[in-house]
C-alpha cells in the first residue's frame, strides 16, 4: 500500500510522539534533552489546532510513519508571512522518498495558505538534514555557532529557507 499524507488526529499524537521522542534521545535534530510527555504533546496538539496551524502525517498499512508540521516563525505581527516548519521520519524508515512526499505537501500547504516563506532550523552536525533541505530547494542563510548544548557539546545550528510561490530574491535600490 502506499503512502499517503494525511492531516493528523487526536488520535495520532501517540505514535508521532514515538517518533519524536527517538530522535529526541538519539539525535540532534530536536534540541529537546528530555522525552515529551504525552499530556504535554496533547496540549502542543491542541494548542496549534486552535491556532489553525496545520499538522500532517505520512501514514502506511495503518501506520503513521512520519509527521510535519509548521508554525510562527517569530511573533511580531511583520513575520506573519514566514513559517517555521519541522519533520520527522521514523527511523529505520529514513532515505525511501518519504520525507520528501511530507515536506512537498507540508510547503503546498504553505503555498496554497499564500505564506511567502518557510525556515527549518537544522542542527548543523545533521548532514542528512542539511541535504534534504537542499534538495527541496531550501538555502542556507544563517549558521548560528554554539546556541545549543546536547550530548555534552555546544550545538550549531543552521536556518535553511525556501522563497514559497516561486518568489525570488527582490532586487532593492
Ligand atoms: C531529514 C528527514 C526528514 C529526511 O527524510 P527522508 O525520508 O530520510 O529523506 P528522503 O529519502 O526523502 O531524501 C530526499 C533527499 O534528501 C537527501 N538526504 C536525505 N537524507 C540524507 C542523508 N542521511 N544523507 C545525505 N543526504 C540525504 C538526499 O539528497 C535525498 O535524495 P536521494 O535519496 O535521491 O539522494 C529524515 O531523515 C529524518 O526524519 N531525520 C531525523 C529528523 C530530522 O533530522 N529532521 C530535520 C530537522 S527538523
Amino acid at each position: 500500500m502506499s503512502p499517503v499524507v494525511r492531516p493528523a488526529t487526536r488520535a495520532d499524537v501517540p505514535a508521532t510522539l514515538e517518533i519524536y521522542n527517538h530522535a529526541v534521545l538519539h539525535t540532534t535534530a530536536s534540541y529537546d534533552l528530555e522525552p515529551v510527555s504525552l499530556d504535554t504533546r496533547l496540549a502542543w496538539f491542541d494548542h496549534k489546532r486552535a491556532a489553525g496551524w496545520p499538522i500532517l502525517v505520512l501514514e502506511e498499512a495503518d501506520k503513521v510513519i512520519g509527521w510535519a508540521t509548521y508554525g510562527p516563525f517569530r511573533e511580531k505581527p511583520g513575520y506573519a508571512g514566514t513559517v517555521e516548519h519541522s519533520v520527522y521520519i521514523r527511523d529505520g524508515l529514513r532515505g525511501a522518498g518519504l520525507g520528501t512526499l511530507l515536506m512537498t505537501s507540508l510547503i503546498e500547504d504553505a503555498s496554497a495558505r499564500g505564506f511567502h516563506v518557510m525556515v527549518g532550523g537544522v542542527a548543523a552536525d545533521n548532514a542528512g538534514g542539511l541535504a534534504f533541505h537542499a534538495r527541496l530547494g531550501f538555502v542556507q542563510v544563517a549558521h548560528f555557532r554554539q546556541v545549543g548544548y546536547k550530548f555534552g557539546r555546544w550545538l550549531d545550528l543552521a536556518f535553511m529557507e525556501l522563497l514559497l510561490n516561486g518568489e525570488t530574491d527582490q532586487i532593492s535600490g
